[in-house]
């Protein structure tokens, strides 16, 4: 027997060049009834990642890509409404891969992960604390490594990631220089998120760009932030410092070759000897177990106004395919998210308090305090 209506986002079409809308199609089907092991996830939030384009290819990546006629890919925060699994509760609040769809039926409860509403608001999971925060915080730690005085540039020098990734390094002291699409875009990034520079890429050569960087940087790049590759990274090429490090965080400058074996341009090998230079892909897959320690610091982070993000919802699984579009396009003001329903705080068995605890560094400083102050009393 099937108790409701599952409205979803169906991938149609593998795409030829950049993706266009025809290579979705909306859907409907009644939700299954749940077998001995499955939970029920009613899908709150979905976020509109420029790395689903890599899924609509067939091609090696580093997830697996959608076949034509399955619901399109991607990842969600839900709540599950209903549960014959062992070890999932009624409630909770989970961040998985749920698809493009209003209901997902699971049955690994390792797939997804149980957030706390206390630490982070539920769309933070897939914002400043979840997929994008953590991606910056990841990639500044583990391979940027930032110092007082060094130069970033960061290609998409707007999108979510590379807003948190410039707001951090600033704070260390480092200069921030930002690639966008348009003079009227670096005008109002440098403005927001206070980029100490921006420059902008679009109908420009290779060498035009690198002649406006060069402008940008009059101390050279120690580090590039870089969420395109394709032309725009080779613009940086002749600007690196000695001993440079490069974060491979994305491909949108790429994302529209059918084949990304398509990526042709000047090989980098005689400049990464030349200047010693670090360059390493960076997925956040790979820190699944470090997570906890990223939303931690990133939620504090928000909590002591040192970080500034900004979410762009729109409402609806009808509207996903828009909303998807408008990421790639770059009109997006903040994080794309969809929503299609909202988390139900009174039924989450999540330990909201100590979540809260995690996020507020003073009030765990207060509680100390107060337990002293009454010790003492006695
Ligand atoms: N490695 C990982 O584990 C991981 C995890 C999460 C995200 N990422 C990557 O991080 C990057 C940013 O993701 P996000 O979610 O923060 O993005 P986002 O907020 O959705 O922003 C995307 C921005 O990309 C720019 N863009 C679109 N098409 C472009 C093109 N052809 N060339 C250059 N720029 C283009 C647009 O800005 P303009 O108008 O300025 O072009 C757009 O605003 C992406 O490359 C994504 O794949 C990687």
């Amino acid at each position: 027997m099937t108790t409701t209506s599952n409205h979803f986002v169906r991938f149609v079409k593998r795409p030829e060049g950049a993706p266009t809308p025809d290579v979705f199609e909306l859907g409907e089907a009644p939700v299954p009834e749940l077998k001995d092991g499955q939970f029920l996830i009613k899908v709150c939030y979905l976020s509109m990642d420029p790395a689903l384009v890599g899924r609509m290819r067939a091609e090696s990546n580093y997830a697996d890509f959608v076949e034509v006629g399955e619901i399109m890919h991607g990842y969600g925060i839900g709540q599950v409404i209903r549960s014959r699994h062992p070890k999932v509760k009624v409630g909770e609040v989970r961040l998985g891969q749920f698809n493009m769809q209003e209901y997902c039926v699971c049955s690994d409860a390792e797939d997804s992960t149980q957030i706390n509403s206390g630490l982070a608001e539920p769309s933070w999971y897939l914002s400043v604390t979840g997929i994008t925060g953590m991606t910056a915080y990841f990639a500044l730690n583990d391979i940027c490594k930032p110092k007082a005085g060094e130069t970033m540039v960061v290609s998409a020098g707007g999108s979510s990631v590379g807003v948190i990734a410039a707001q951090m390094v600033k704070q260390i002291g480092c200069r921030t220089v930002a690639i966008v699409s348009t003079d009227e875009k670096a005008a109002q990034i440098k403005a927001e998120w206070g980029y100490d520079a921006a420059v902008s890429y679009r109908g420009k050569s290779v060498d035009q760009l690198q002649a406006d960087l060069e402008k940008a940087c009059p101390n050279g790049i120690d580090i590039y932030f870089d969420n395109t590759s394709g032309d725009i990274s080779e613009a940086l090429l002749d600007l690196y410092n000695d001993y440079a490090r490069i974060a491979v965080i994305g491909r949108l400058g790429i994302a529209h070759l059918n084949d990304t074996r398509q990526d042709i341009g000047r090989r980098d090998n005689n400049v990464t000897l030349a200047k010693r230079l670090t360059k390493k892909g960076m997925v956040l897959f790979d820190y699944k177990p470090r997570s906890m320690e990223a939303i931690v610091q990133l939620a504090r982070m928000i909590q002591r106004g040192e970080l500034k993000f900004s979410e762009d919802i729109v409402e609806g699984i009808e509207n996903m395919p828009a909303a998807f579009f408008r990421m790639l396009e770059g009109k997006n003001q903040g994080k794309q998210l969809v929503k299609l329903a909202d988390v139900d705080a009174g039924i989450d068995p999540a330990p909201v308090v100590i979540g809260k605890l995690l996020r507020s560094s003073d009030m765990l400083t207060g509680l100390v305090a107060k337990l002293g102050s009454r010790k003492k009393a006695a």
